[in-house]
């Protein structure tokens, strides 16, 4: 299973979903997962993710500072599984990207895991710092990620 996880620039919000994953790849030893980020906008490109990011990664047990931020591109619609987007605005802009209905089906907003058809958003904390409620929203939504994609590859009964 490979997931992309989606913002706007790659430097806040899917760095920490990309944390996340990441801790919970090791924890419930899913190896065969992969996970990376990628922003729409390629403003921070090359960047390390934003320092309040690392910090409030930091005081969830989770290193966060090698990443760096890219653009995502077609190629990635058509190598991932599952694009996780954090808002509308990403939402839109990955399927814009995208070239057939097979990638389109692909791209999904995080916090429907959690909250099914709320289409709820992860809010931006770039401008609010509202980092730890980020972190707190993503870990529930990226836990009943798991839940749902290991329930489709081992159906009960
Ligand atoms: P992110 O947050 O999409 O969660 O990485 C932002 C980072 C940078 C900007 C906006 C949002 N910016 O305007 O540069």
């Amino acid at each position: 299973m490979k997931i992309l996880m989606v913002c706007l620039g790659n430097i806040c919000r899917s760095p920490l979903a990309h944390g996340i994953l990441d801790k919970k790849i090791v924890e419930h030893s899913l190896t065969d997962w992969e996970v990376d980020s990628a922003g729409t906008s390629g403003w921070h490109s090359g960047e390390a993710p934003d320092s309040r990011a690392i910090q409030v990664a930091k005081t969830h047990n989770m290193d966060i500072s090698q990443q760096v931020s890219r653009k995502i591109t077609k190629q990635d619609l058509k190598s991932y599984d599952l694009i996780l987007t954090m808002d509308s605005s990403n939402y839109q802009d990955v399927m814009n990207l995208c070239e057939n209905d097979m990638q389109r089906e692909k791209v999904k907003l995080v916090m429907n895991y959690a909250y099914p058809g709320k289409n709820m958003s992860v809010p931006d904390p770039y401008y609010d710092n509202r980092f730890e409620e980020v972190v707190e929203m993503l870990d529930i939504a990226i836990e009943e990620l798991i839940a749902s994609v290991a329930a489709e590859y081992h159906p009960v009964g």
